[in-house]
């Protein structure tokens, strides 16, 4: 399973690509708007710091305007990958774009059926909404592996990117029930990394280290 960072934040993408792990970069419009800063712009800025596939979403509704918004985000750069809402509107769109060879990523997944439909229309990334589903007393994570049985039974070749990640027990059983990817926060990223037992580890080696000075 590969890493995507799930911001629009730059000081986040930046400090996140130098761990060296980083495969990607997920946005969405709320995470754009709490930058408070120009989308196109940001958007240059991010896909010149990451090699990987930068999401961005369109906000019409209807077929037409995304595909008008998803070609002019595409034109940003080669690694943007146009972010369409799960909608009969958005599955035209995202036919459209296949047949355009323009990346897409079907978002606001949150059931098997949206994701092989989005699948067939020619999605590259379908984002099942873990968090979003846990919240409303479902089970996010069976989502996840029905998704990956189904792709891998009918030779389907869309990504399934692990989305709406809460914590670290999230990203491991995504990891376990067949994501390709998970889009991650910066916050849970760092979460990731931290174990009690590394720090006390480090702390007892370097005492011990000390010691024979
Ligand atoms: C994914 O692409 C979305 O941007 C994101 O994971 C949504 O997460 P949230 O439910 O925490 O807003």
């Amino acid at each position: 399973m590969k890493f995507f960072i799930d911001t629009a934040n730059i000081d986040e993408v930046r400090s996140a690509n130098d761990l060296g792990i980083l495969a990607g970069v997920t946005t969405n419009p709320s995470l754009v708007a709490k930058e408070g800063v120009s989308f196109h712009d940001r958007l240059k800025e991010i896909t010149s710091e990451v090699d990987g596939s930068v999401s961005a979403e369109v906000i019409a509704e209807d077929a037409e305007g995304m595909i008008k918004e998803g070609k002019e985000l595409a034109a940003i750069a080669p690694n943007i990958t146009v972010k369409v809402p799960m909608t009969l509107e958005g599955l035209k769109a995202v036919k459209a774009f296949s047949d355009l060879n323009i990346k897409t990523n079907v978002t606001l997944v949150f059931n098997a059926n949206q994701a092989l439909l989005a699948a067939r229309a020619g999605a590259s990334y379908v984002s099942p909404f873990l968090g979003r589903l846990d919240d409303i007393g479902h089970d996010g994570m069976d989502l996840i592996a029905t998704i990956s049985q189904i792709f891998d039974r009918h030779g389907i070749e869309t990504e399934i990117i692990a989305a709406s990640i809460r914590h670290p027990l999230h990203v491991i059983d995504a990891a376990a029930n067949g994501a390709h990817i998970a889009t991650i926060p910066y916050k849970v990223l760092g979460q990731l990394v931290k174990h009690p037992l590394t720090d006390q580890g480090i702390e007892k080696f370097l005492s011990d280290w000390n010691k024979q000075k």
